[in-house]
C-alpha cells in the first residue's frame, strides 16, 4: 500500500491554517523546500523566518526561493533555531502561525552536522512560546540515526506536556522501524473573550510591538 509522504502530510497540516499575511518559522530550513512552502502560503505580505547553521543549505535555500520567485517575504539567518526566540522581533510571541521544523540533517550534506536533542528542545519551547491561537507546530524526525533516536525520545516525552498546556497533539507513523515520525501540536482557536492560549510559563504577547517588523535577514 502507498503511503503519503511525512513531508506531504504536514504541509497539508501546515497549509490548511497559513494563509496571505501570516508570520511564520520555518526552524530546519535545509534544501528550502518547507521554506518556499511556507513563502509561497503567506505572500508577499507575510514574512517566513528561516533558520539553519549551515551556509551550503541556505544558499541552496536561497537560489531555490529567488527561482519561485518567493525571496521577497522570507528572513534567513545562518543560526541554529534555539536562538528562534531572539531572532525574532518582540511583537512575534504568541503570533506565528506556524513552525515546521525537519529535523536531521541536510540531504546531500555532511551528516556529520545534525539537530540535536539539547538544541531542539530549546527550539521547541521557544516555538511554542510563539505559537499563535489557532497555530500549528509540526515535528518530522528521523529516528534513522542516533541523533535521530534522542529527538524521537525528546519528542515523546515533552508531548504529553503540550497536551497537558492544552494544545492537542497528532502523531504520523511511517512505514517501517526507525521510519520518520511526524508529530503535530495544535494550539485551539481564540474564542472571544479568551485570554491568548499560551502554554504553561510562556509570556503574554506584547500588544504594541509590531510582528512583522523587519529584522535583519543574514541572507538573503
Ligand atoms: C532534514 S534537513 C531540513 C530539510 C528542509 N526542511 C527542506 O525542506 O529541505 C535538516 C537541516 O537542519 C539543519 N540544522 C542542524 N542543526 C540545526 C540547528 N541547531 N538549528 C537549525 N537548523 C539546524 C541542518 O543543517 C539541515 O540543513
Amino acid at each position: 500500500m502507498a503511503h503519503t509522504p511525512l513531508t506531504e502530510i504536514a504541509h497539508e497540516v501546515v497549509g490548511a491554517v497559513v494563509g496571505p499575511g501570516d508570520l511564520v518559522a520555518d526552524a530546519t530550513v535545509g534544501n528550502g523546500h518547507d521554506t518556499v512552502f511556507l513563502a509561497r502560503r503567506v505572500g508577499e505580505t507575510g514574512v517566513v523566518h528561516g533558520f539553519d547553521v549551515q551556509e551550503q543549505a541556505l544558499q541552496r535555500a536561497a537560489a531555490r526561493l529567488a527561482s519561485n520567485g518567493v525571496s521577497r517575504q522570507v528572513c534567513l539567518y545562518r543560526s541554529g533555531h534555539e536562538k528562534l526566540e531572539q531572532c525574532l522581533p518582540p511583537g512575534a510571541r504568541a503570533r506565528l502561525t506556524a513552525v515546521m521544523f525537519n529535523l536531521g540533517y541536510l540531504p546531500g550534506g555532511p551528516r556529520e552536522i545534525t539537530t540535536g536533542a539539547e538544541t531542539t528542545e530549546v527550539a521547541l519551547r521557544a516555538a511554542l512560546g510563539l505559537l499563535a491561537a489557532g497555530g500549528v507546530l509540526s515535528v518530522l524526525v528521523y529516528p534513522g540515526h542516533d541523533a535521530g533516536v534522542a529527538e524521537l525520545a525528546l519528542v515523546e516525552r515533552l508531548a504529553p506536556r503540550w497536551e497537558e498546556a492544552g494544545d492537542t497533539v497528532e502523531v504520523y507513523e511511517g512505514a517501517g522501524r526507525r521510519a520518520p515520525v511526524l508529530f503535530v501540536a495544535r494550539r485551539r482557536a481564540a474564542i472571544r473573550g479568551d485570554s491568548p492560549a499560551l502554554p504553561a510559563g510562556a509570556a503574554m504577547a506584547s500588544s504594541s510591538a509590531p510582528a512583522t517588523a523587519r529584522f535583519p535577514c543574514l541572507v538573503k
